[in-house]
């Protein structure tokens, strides 16, 4: 970096999983980094100490991470942040995730999502701070109507929950803030399917209760924490039936970001642009527990049921966009991703409660 001070990059919910990944290749890149997060999703620390994986982090990079516990509708606890630090960057991946709940609970989610990410642009705007890169998910695409999908797929249609909803709005809002002040610079990452962990097993993906999504189910059949897979559904017009995504090494998900953020550095972005991030290939789940079965050395006894409510039988994107205008690929395999997870998920089975 040629500046003699590096930017500072404030990470919303950069105390869980992508956001913690993320850090890591940021600093590693000379970016400073403060992270804010009210830890609703990420390992508490012991008394005076911070959170689990920021420690973690820390330890990976050697340096030490200014951390806040600040929820994002605190307004003035937010806005105290951008007053002592000079941030230039926002990466906003504070949120709730949880398809299921969001269906539940389904004001929870717009209040900590879309109002939340109100509350975060105004203050940004306060601060004079027009430089954001916002987490969303290839959810926004409902049910693909081609494949691979590109970036001028519909987005918004059939939308089955909260989750996914709250993504989209939020898509809109920056969209509108765009048109509004053409100072903004903002790039929306529409990420595929994050998994994996970082190389050293130290720090990794930890759902709390029974995880929702694939990877981490196989990586806790195969440690023994559960003892069976319930694979959802064998009758979709897929390689062998069950359903195919395109899975993402977090580390490159995470190098994704710092290529966001030195495009937005350069403030030739001009308005919202949205961007796919995946590998392009999709795997089935049974791709993805024979893999993980030959990395881990470990039988991973699954049985079949039916299809899950709201699945699509394939998913995978078309990532040329994110080559050309930000200069990002993905590099690991799907045998990369599995062997990471294993080794995070051997050496801490019960997750970070286990690295306290
Ligand atoms: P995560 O739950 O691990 O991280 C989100 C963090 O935000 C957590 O640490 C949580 O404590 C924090 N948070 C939640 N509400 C907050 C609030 N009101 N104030 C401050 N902090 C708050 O989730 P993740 O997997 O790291 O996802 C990060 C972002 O990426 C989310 O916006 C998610 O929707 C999006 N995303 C994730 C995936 C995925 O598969 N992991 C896929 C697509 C998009
Ligand atoms: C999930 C999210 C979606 C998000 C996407 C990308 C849910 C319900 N959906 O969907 O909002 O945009 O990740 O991050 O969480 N599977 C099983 N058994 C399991 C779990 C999953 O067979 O126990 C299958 C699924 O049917 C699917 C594949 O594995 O075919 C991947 O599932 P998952 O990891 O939940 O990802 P998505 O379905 O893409």
């Amino acid at each position: 970096m040629n500046s003699s001070k590096s930017p500072c990059v404030l990470l919303t919910g950069g105390a869980g999983y992508v956001g913690s990944h993320t850090i890591i290749p940021l600093i590693e890149s000379g970016y400073e980094v403060v992270v804010l997060d009210n830890l609703s999703n990420a390992c508490k620390g012991d008394e005076g100490q911070k959170p689990v994986p920021i420690t973690k982090v820390e330890e990976i990079v050697g340096k030490q991470v200014t951390f806040y516990n600040v929820d994002l509708l605190d307004y003035n606890s937010v806005a105290q942040i951008f007053d002592k630090h000079d941030i230039s960057c926002v990466i906003h991946f504070a949120g709730l995730k949880a398809v299921g709940e969001s269906c539940v609970i389904p004001l929870t989610y717009y209040r900590v999502n879309v109002s939340g990410s109100i509350n975060l642009f105004e203050i940004m705007k306060a601060h004079n701070v027009k430089k954001l890169v916002f987490s969303s998910s290839s959810t926004v695409y409902g049910e693909p109507k081609f494949l691979p999908i590109t970036e001028s797929h519909s987005v918004g249609q059939n939308l089955l929950n909260g989750y996914a909803k709250s993504k989209y709005y939020i898509e809109g809002i920056l969209q509108d803030l765009c048109n509004s002040d053409k100072e903004w610079n903002v790039i929306i990452l529409r990420y595929f399917n994050p998994v994996g962990a970082h190389p050293s097993g130290q720090l990794g993906e930890d759902p709390t209760g029974i995880p929702n999504n694939l990877m981490p189910f196989v990586a806790q059949v195969a440690v023994g924490n559960r003892p069976c897979l319930k694979v959802f559904g064998n009758d979709y017009d897929t390689i062998d039936g069950t359903g195919v995504r395109d899975y993402l090494h977090i580390m490159d998900l995470a190098d994704g970001h710092v290529s966001a953020v030195k495009k937005i550095e350069t403030n030739s972005v001009n308005g919202a642009v949205a961007i796919n991030l995946g590998t392009g290939n999709g795997f089935s789940v049974l791709q993805v527990i024979e893999t993980f079965s030959q990395v881990s050395g470990r039988k991973i006894p699954y049985e079949i049921v039916g299809r899950r409510q709201g699945d699509c039988a394939s998913s995978y994107c078309d990532a040329s966009l994110a080559k050309s205008f930000l200069g990002w690929e993905a590099k690991k395999t799907l045998k990369e991703m599995c062997e990471d997870t294993w080794k995070w998920q051997s050496m801490y089975p019960k997750g970070f409660s286990t690295a306290k």
